[in-house]
């Protein structure tokens, strides 16, 4: 069975029309090459309860949710706290290495504060807001997801 994924793009200018979501169709396309079945996509303003009433809601539907933008610290970012607050237990291993690995592309990566998380049977993830970085986190831990679905899904077996 396919993994289902959302993916939710948290930028106001994006949410407003002003900006166009580049992130969001490259990660789409991604996601697909991989073979995940993308059930839900959408756009967010920065605001720390919309952003995580959605989360629960793409929770509810999609084994793996995706964000993208809205980690770094600008005053509007609140991606991560929004995350946090739906959140039942971190991977802050998987935060770890895709900012160490982030860091062999750039020095700005350690400036995402991005997380990552389990809500019930699913997995939240955010990732950087620019294209390039969003895909090189996300290229890191996709060979991760299958298993770490498992494991929420107690298939403790390999
Ligand atoms: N990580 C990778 N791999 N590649 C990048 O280009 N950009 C960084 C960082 N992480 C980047 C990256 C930059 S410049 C910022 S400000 C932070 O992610 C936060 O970005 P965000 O606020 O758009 O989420």
């Amino acid at each position: 069975m396919p993994i289902t994924a959302a993916i939710l793009t948290i930028s106001d200018s994006t949410h407003r029309g002003e900006r166009e979501d580049t992130s969001g169709p490259a990660i789409l396309k991604l996601l697909q090459e991989k073979g995940f079945t993308v059930i839900s996509r959408d756009a967010s303003p920065d605001d720390q309860g919309r952003i995580s009433a959605t989360l629960i809601q793409m929770s509810e539907l999609a084994q793996f949710v995706v964000t993208t933008g809205g980690t770094g610290i600008s005053p509007r970012d609140v991606t991560p706290e929004a995350t946090a607050a739906v959140c039942e237990k971190q991977l802050p291993g998987i935060a770890e290495m895709m900012r160490a690995e982030g860091l062999k592309q750039t020095k700005f990566a350690p400036l995402s504060r991005s997380i990552c998380g389990t809500r019930g049977k699913s997995l939240i993830l955010n990732l950087p807001g620019n294209p390039k970085g969003a895909l090189e986190s996300l290229s890191l831990v996709l060979p991760l997801v299958s298993h770490a679905l498992d494991l929420l899904n107690n298939k403790t077996s390999h």
